[in-house]
């Protein structure tokens, strides 16, 4: 038989995401019988809040089985923007909202909606692992810039402006951030977007995390800063993390009208609509406010006790130093005293002592660890234990 051609460029260079093969590899070995401590997983430990489901539920029973609308169904494109109205003040309307199937599809169609190839695109490292993939998906260039733990994992306006070409398009952020945690200030914000705005550049701005965030911080919506800033903004969210719905796969796009439009035609070619009666359940969880609210809570207050646990019992490990994160569920200590890649870190922390966590790396910054305390106490602690002897034993 002839040796065939090569698959796709696109095939070819695409990178597996690394913190789902860590959290497989974890769980195949859990399947094996061993007894891991996984700080890999980037999803609640909760379960769906019992009124989504039975919203999901009636819909399915009522027949609600067909094809949707493809930006998503009426009454939950109208809960979105009541929901954006209420909390920040945005105004929009459903016809600028796409609800897709993941907030990772949104965060691609947004980067298709946008670059063209050769265009380039700024990325703060660390960043989450998907976004330098999905620019490379568009023939464009991501353009990395480093922000470590002495400026908080933030960028800053210094930095952005010397990142910028002539063929800067866009500008991803992420707050709060996966992996860091890291919830910038509206005044950090605001002076990042001017630069952007200074360079006519589109804003991609992630705020899958909204909901997440503790000691008093605030979630900032960017679109929100001035016409001017809506005008070049995607916002994108949804109902994953907040809601604990990882599996439903239901993202959401706002954007200005001719972005939202080209976003929902990309989407009309590509997957159609989220699944129906999914869509009934997502608006349950934003019509339903009260036993929303209490649901949230609950699983905040538990991240927030496992945050600040997690966070004084890393530093009590010599060697390790990390930032308290003001969001989302992750914090990502430094290990780099140890004097190991974090890669090879990682793999002997799981061989030996079968803790597992993401190498800093996987996400564009080399020295750290991704730790999720997106699980139960018990693990938590367990796994640190662990690692504490690991680190201890790196430094005999
Ligand atoms: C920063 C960030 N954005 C977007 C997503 C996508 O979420 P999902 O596709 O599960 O809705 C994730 C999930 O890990 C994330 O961490």
């Amino acid at each position: 038989m002839n040796t065939l051609p090569p698959l796709s460029i696109w095939a070819r260079n695409i990178s597996p995401s690394p913190t789902l093969a860590v959290d497989a590899k974890a769980k195949s070995l859990q399947a094996a019988g061993e007894d891991v401590c996984s700080f890999a997983a980037g999803e609640p430990d909760f379960d769906t809040p019992e009124h989504i489901k039975e919203a999901c539920i009636t819909a399915l029973r009522a027949g609600k089985t067909k094809y949707a609308p493809t930006p998503g169904i009426e009454p939950l494109r109208q809960a979105i923007v009541e929901q954006y109205a209420a909390l920040y003040g945005l105004k929009a309307t459903p016809a600028q909202v796409v609800v897709s199937p993941g907030g990772k599809f949104n965060c691609y169609l947004g980067v298709l909606a946008i670059c063209s190839p050769g265009d380039e695109v700024i990325i703060p490292a660390p960043y989450w692992v998907s976004y330098p993939e999905m620019v490379k998906l568009a023939g464009a260039v991501p353009r990395f810039v480093l922000c470590d733990d002495r400026t908080g994992f933030k960028l800053t306006p210094a930095q952005l402006s010397a990142a910028i070409t002539p063929k800067t398009k866009l500008l991803i952020l992420n707050s709060p951030s996966n992996p860091t945690g890291a919830v910038y200030t509206r005044t950090e914000l605001e002076a990042l977007v001017a630069v952007a705005v200074q360079h006519n550049l589109y804003i991609l701005s992630d705020e899958m995390y909204e909901h997440l965030i503790y000691d008093g911080a605030q979630p900032t919506c960017i679109a929100t800063f001035s016409p001017e800033v809506e005008a070049r903004t995607i916002t994108i969210a949804g109902f994953s993390k907040t809601y604990a719905m990882t599996g439903w796969r239901i993202g959401t796009t706002v954007a200005p009208l001719p972005i939202a439009k080209a976003i929902a035609e990309l989407q009309s070619q590509m997957s159609s609509n989220v699944t129906t009666f999914a869509q009934y359940g997502a608006l349950a969880a934003l019509k339903e406010k009260e036993k929303t609210k209490t649901a949230l809570a609950t699983m905040l207050t538990a991240f927030d006790r496992r945050r600040k646990h997690l966070h004084a019992e890393l530093n009590k490990i010599p060697g390790v130093s990390c930032l308290l994160a003001q969001g989302a569920f992750y914090l990502f200590p430094n290990i780099s005293s140890f004097g190991l890649k974090d890669l090879d870190f990682c793999n002997r922390l799981l061989e030996t002592e079968k803790v597992a966590a993401v190498p800093g790396s996987a996400f564009g910054a080399e020295g750290y660890l991704r730790l999720s305390y997106a699980t139960s106490d018990a693990v938590i602690a367990k796994g640190l234990e662990r690692l504490a002897r690991f680190c201890v034993s790196l430094k005999r």
